[in-house]
């Protein structure tokens, strides 16, 4: 099987991450998504064969959130005693109770990490992204979410902290005040133009698969030497496999 090598990784700080990552909405949550088809959630042993192929690819980033659902929980129960296999990041700042809500207080900041460290069952997580709201740069400037994330980091309990965002402003202003930015692949040309240095994590390359060009998806998002790693969200191991194939492609 095809698998990325050394020379692929790129940084995130001083986390080495494969090109493509694992996005886990689609192993939580099945209400309320923009996929263009209905599905059914992937049974256990559905999703433990997904990881380890995508572990064979040599991906080491599997990213998740308290708003998808049951997804932190399944990694969890799943990586116990595989910890140190993975690099996780998860986010903060969005709650999904069958509708999305925002909560960017710092006593929700702080209860929420903690909730997620028990749900994925370990003592660190490498990266969280607040999870933005449509109006992030009033989210990342107006609340205590930065503050109370910097001072998690500072105890330990996360690594890098981000911003998953909304707009181009919010991107730079996540950028300028932490040490990474979840982007959209549409927003890469005007980051581009704003020369950010990212580092950045890339959300939606293949258009929640509306894409019409999957494979031209993730080699222009690659190609732009500020993105570390473009998480594509797949339950299927077919497609995980052409995703890799195409990375490999393009860098
Ligand atoms: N922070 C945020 O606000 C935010 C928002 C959205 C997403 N995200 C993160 O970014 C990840 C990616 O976003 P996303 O899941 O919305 O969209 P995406 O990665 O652009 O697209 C995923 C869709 O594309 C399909 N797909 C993947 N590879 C394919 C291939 N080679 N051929 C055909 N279809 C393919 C998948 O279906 P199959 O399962 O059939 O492969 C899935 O329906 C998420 O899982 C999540 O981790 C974050």
């Amino acid at each position: 099987m095809i698998s990325f090598n050394d020379s692929h990784y790129r940084n995130i700080g001083d986390l080495r991450v494969a090109p493509i990552s694992l996005g886990t909405v689609k192993l939580g949550r099945n209400s309320n998504v923009k996929y263009p088809k209905p599905f059914d959630l992937p049974s256990r042993e559905q999703t433990n064969k997904l990881l380890s192929v995508a572990q064979d690819l040599g991906i080491n980033l599997i990213d998740t959130a308290p708003a998808y659902g049951s997804s932190e929980l399944r990694i969890g129960e799943l990586l116990k005693g595989r910890r140190q296999d993975w690099l996780i990041s998860t986010k903060v700042g969005e709650i999904y109770e069958g509708d999305s809500s925002y909560d960017f207080s710092a006593s929700h900041v702080t209860s929420s990490i903690h909730n997620s460290l028990e749900q994925l069952r370990t003592d660190y997580l490498d990266i969280v992204l607040i999870h933005c709201s449509d109006d992030d740069l009033n989210d990342l400037k107006k609340t205590d979410a930065i503050a109370e994330i910097l001072k998690l980091q500072t105890q330990g309990y996360i690594r890098y902290v981000g911003a998953s965002t909304k707009s181009l402003s919010g991107s730079l202003f996540a950028l300028a005040a932490m040490d990474v930015a979840m982007v959209e692949a549409d927003e890469l040309n005007e980051l581009d133009k704003a020369v950010t240095h990212g580092p950045l994590m890339i959300k939606k390359a293949l258009q929640s698969g509306h894409s019409k060009n999957f494979s031209e998806g993730i080699r222009s998002v690659l190609s732009y030497s500020q993105v570390s790693t473009v998480v594509v969200g797949t339950i299927n191991e077919k497609h995980l496999v052409e995703n890799v194939a195409s990375a490999i492609d393009a860098v």
